[in-house]
């Protein structure tokens, strides 16, 4: 497989055509950001460790009878995976209370919901990625009322998945954003990533944050964090 012309260039990551109509070549670059890209850094080794943490993650998912995107990892920081047209809405799962949630609702972080919580985001930059209710999406026909509910039982297949994954290795699975497109058949997939960018990780025992946070929060190394979380998923340090 060849890497063709670059399609997109996000803030994590870069995407390539292929000769394959339906498959793109991706590029995980070591790019931090956050609060919508006033907070930036290059963080050496960052895209190594989420193509390593996303590409175990999407396995696991697709072993539980969750497909996605990926096919498989083809380089440290290179992944091809099937070619989608991004719904643009971020996906949120919340299992305890952190980050923006937290602020709007006014209560402190770490509280656990009686039930995980899905929230939508419309994906526009411009207007910082606000909250969406469900009514507005199918208002701007970003989904129909069908999509939601599967966007919705989705997110929470995934959560249930992953949460239980998580605890396994000592991990508690705070929150989570997810990204899904659709095929050119009209078939919704999870897409995009699931790594320490995009996931709350705390440790069970001692509430250790082992994500983002540490980048946006200026807690410490991110990559000693998100090494952790690699070595605890048996992953492949690169030294
Ligand atoms: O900031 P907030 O509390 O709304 O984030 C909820 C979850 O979604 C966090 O795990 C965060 O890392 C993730 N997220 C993301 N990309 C965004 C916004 C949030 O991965 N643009």
């Amino acid at each position: 497989m060849q890497k063709g012309t670059l399609l997109y260039e996000g803030k994590a990551k870069k995407i390539y055509s292929t000769e394959e109509e339906k498959i793109v070549w991706i590029e995980y670059k070591d790019s931090a950001t956050a609060f919508n890209g006033e907070k930036k850094a290059e963080i050496e080794g960052k895209g190594i460790l989420n193509n390593e943490i996303t590409s175990l993650l999407f396995l696991k998912l697709d072993e539980a009878g969750i497909p996605s995107h990926f096919i498989k990892k083809i380089s440290d920081r290179e992944q091809l995976v099937q070619r989608v047209d991004i719904i643009p809405l971020e996906v949120v799962v919340r299992n305890f209370s952190a980050g923006s949630l937290a602020k709007r609702l006014g209560i402190e972080e770490g509280i656990q919901f009686k039930q995980p919580i899905v929230e939508f985001y419309y994906k526009d930059d411009s207007l910082g990625d606000p909250l969406i209710i469900d009514a507005h999406i199918r208002e701007l026909e970003i989904a129909s009322s069908d999509e939601l509910i599967k966007l919705k039982e989705h997110a929470v297949k995934v959560n249930a998945v992953l949460s239980s994954f998580f605890e396994e290795i000592g991990i508690r699975l705070v929150d989570f954003k997810l990204e899904f497109g659709k095929t050119a058949e009209g078939n919704i997939l999870l897409a995009d990533e699931v790594s320490p960018d995009t996931c709350r990780l705390w440790d069970l025992e001692t509430n250790e944050k082992l994500d983002k946070d540490v980048f946006r929060r200026d807690l410490g190394s991110l990559t000693d964090a998100y090494e952790n979380i690699l070595t605890r998923l048996g992953g492949r340090l690169h030294v």
